[in-house]
């Protein structure tokens, strides 16, 4: 699809109202300047979801979430920016115009894609009419999915279907309906050999598989007999529209409830997410057989950062997916198991129980990954102490994955009670293995340029590192850039208003100090690039930016109570209030400069100790960063 016109984007940023937007999907009512509601994104009594139609900005109090009315699209159903932007277009009748001719390559791959989803959808339509309008889907297919136990409803929230028995059933309506034929052929539904037209999942009934906004992308298939000749399962091939890597069976249907309770279930199949979610547990999707690719933890992060993997009590599967896990540990997923009893799968289990009895076992069973991995490892190595030893490495190694400090310490020590081993001799491996990767580190630096040193864990410390000056640097920027205030530094004569932005700009170019944290360096960036042009990016600016972390730091800023409660917007303060702003955005920028100060110190205090360190460059430039000190010092009145 062809980009949107920049005049559009701000188009339809003056036009959409949030409250009405956000009003489609909550209910708000009036509180105070703003409008109040329950958060859609967490279950809760009380409402902490706020609308401010003055900033055109929500914050939610109890998942964090904020922003624009773009936001809350992206965040309630997933959208892109593009396709946010497109749907509030819609919503107030804004005709997008193409920014650019297609190509005719571009225009015939795009013509393909809408025909295969279109026919993919009639498939749909189709067989779900087969199953309950006609006699012979009614006595074949749908009796099969209530002798499994679906109700009504479930079969219609997940629009099953019925794949006739007649070889060419589909293909036939298809095209005497004037479908195109190269898009049938291209989404797999039907084939064509010598003999005619032949569809895929003849005699099958029939899981369609949805996109998270609901559209159908294609199809699993299943047969009826326990004829053991042919597979189980019939999937849609890889076609324009669908790849399996980048789907989740059931998140269309259960994404709500894995935002509200805060987990999703991963399952195997189809018929486990069925069978959980008519047993009321919704918040369960299924990577359809395959291990979970990369691209589908992404998809399902955005809802939530824990999932937790259900597989059957026999499944030596699992083993051989603990190297899987570790790739989700390192993208900070809080990973649990939960194993079922021999001979169960979680669809069978969830049929034969209550909701609270599932409700139950799932919690009483949840184990994290690591105390699951290192308690099924010790009964493999049982009684061999060298079998032991690789094992405990092996379980410290996925414990290294894991990106938060605290994370591991609660790990290390879980793993430890488990081996019935000291929790130091763990740590110690752990320090080893994190030696190892920092030689590999120090290693790929010493190519790097000059002074690019950073700390391995810069979050660590916060004081050293400077995050939260930084961020009150950008909270300032954003809220009170565009502010004028007089230097109260200066001279009587030579004081002029100057904007904040400009202040704090100047401030910061002087001695070359750059932003660690990579939201907030961009943020600057973006901002240096639009001062270098001579405008001053207001806040509506900020929030309509496309890259959503910097929305999300704009929200907090105008919700932050030490930038926003105490100060209104102001052409210019008055002389009283003229003392206590300055100060404000001079020792905030002051203590950012500090920070940095410090940091670049230290970094040249570890180069001084190296071995053929270039003493002398590194001499003059420490006492360069030294006086910078000093002079920060005393503008901070400091004693050093
Ligand atoms: N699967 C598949 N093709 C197969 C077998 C399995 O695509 N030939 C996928 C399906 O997504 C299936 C999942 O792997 O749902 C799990 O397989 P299995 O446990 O064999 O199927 P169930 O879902 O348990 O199906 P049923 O209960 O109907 O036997
Ligand atoms: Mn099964």
């Amino acid at each position: 699809m062809a980009r949107i016109p920049q005049e559009i984007i701000e188009q339809i940023f003056t036009t959409a109202r949030i409250e009405e937007v956000i009003g489609e999907f909550v209910q708000l009512k009036k509180s105070g300047s703003n409008l109040k509601g329950l958060s859609p994104f967490n279950n809760e009594k009380t409402p902490s979801f706020m609308v401010s139609p003055a900033k055109q900005i929500f914050k939610c109090f109890s998942s964090g979430k904020g922003g624009s009315a773009v936001t809350f699209l992206m965040e309630m159903e997933q959208m892109s920016y593009p396709e946010a932007l497109r749907w509030i277009a819609k919503k107030y009748n804004i005709e997008i115009p193409d920014a650019r001719p297609q190509t005719p390559e571009e225009i015939e791959a795009g013509n393909m894609r809408e025909a295969v989803y279109l026919i993919t959808d009639v498939a749909s339509r189709f067989f779900q009419g087969q199953l309950l309008e006609t006699d012979s889907g009614k006595a074949i297919g749908l009796s099969y999915l209530k002798q499994r136990g679906y109700t009504d409803f479930t079969i219609e929230k997940f629009h099953l279907g019925y794949s006739p028995e007649r070889s060419n059933a589909f293909a036939e309506y298809a095209l005497s309906n004037q479908y195109s034929e190269n898009a049938l052929i291209e989404s797999g539904i039907s084939m064509k050999n010598e003999r005619g037209w032949y569809d895929r999942f003849h005699g099958r009934v029939i899981f369609p598989i949805h996109s998270v906004s609901g559209r159908v992308l294609g199809f699993g298939g299943r047969i009826l007999s326990s004829n053991t000749k042919v597979a189980k399962y019939l999937n849609s091939p890889e076609n324009p529209i669908y790849n399996k890597s980048k789907v989740l069976y059931g998140l269309y249907q259960g994404k709500q409830e894995i935002m509200k309770r805060d987990e999703a279930f991963l399952v195997e199949g189809y018929t486990d997410v069925i069978s959980f979610f008519q047993n009321g547990v919704c918040n369960v999707v299924s990577s359809s057989g395959t291990a979970l690719t990369e691209r589908q933890i992404g998809m399902l992060k955005r809802y939530t950062p824990n999932i937790t993997l259900l597989f059957d009590g026999d499944a030596a599967g699992l083993r051989a997916s603990f190297r899987g896990l570790d790739m989700m540990l390192e993208q900070g997923v809080n990973v649990r198991v939960v194993s079922f009893p021999e001979g169960e799968d979680p669809d069978s289990f969830a049929k034969q129980r209550t909701n609270e009895e599932l409700e139950e076992f799932l919690e009483t069973n949840k184990k994290d990954f690591i105390s699951f991995k290192t308690a099924a490892l010790l009964q493999d190595v049982a009684g061999d102490p060298l079998k032991f030893a690789e094992m405990v490495r092996d379980v410290v190694g996925s414990i290294s994955k894991v990106p938060d400090q605290i994370g591991r310490e609660v790990f290390i020590k879980e793993a430890a009670s488990i081996l019935e081993m000291e929790p130091n001799s763990l740590y110690e491996e752990l320090a080893r293995l994190q030696g190892l990767q920092e030689r590999q580190r120090r290693k790929n630096q010493a190519q790097a340029p000059l002074m690019e040193v950073m700390p391995a864990d810069y979050s660590a410390d916060q004081k050293i590192y400077g995050y939260e000056q930084e961020k009150k640097v950008i909270h300032l920027l954003i809220s009170k850039g565009t502010d004028n205030m007089l230097d109260a530094d200066l001279d009587e004569e030579e004081v002029v208003p100057v904007a904040i932005a400009n202040w704090i700009v100047d401030e910061l170019e002087e001695d070359h100090i750059e932003f660690l944290n990579p939201i907030y360096a961009r943020m600057y960036n973006l901002l240096a690039d639009e001062i270098e042009q001579e405008r001053i990016p207001s806040m509506d600016w900020w929030v309509r930016q496309e890259d959503q972390d910097i929305v999300k730091e704009v929200t907090d800023a105008l919700t932050d109570k030490y930038t926003l409660a105490n100060w209104k917007s102001k052409d210019i303060y008055l002389p009283e209030e003229e003392k206590t702003i300055f100060t404000l955005v001079k020792e905030t920028t002051m203590r950012m400069k500090y920070v940095h100060v410090e940091r670049k110190l230290q970094a040249l205090k570890d180069y001084l100790k190296m071995e053929n360190a270039d003493y002398d460059y590194y001499m003059v430039q420490f006492q360069k960063w030294n006086s910078a000190r000093q002079i920060i010092n005393e503008k901070l009145n400091r004693v050093v």
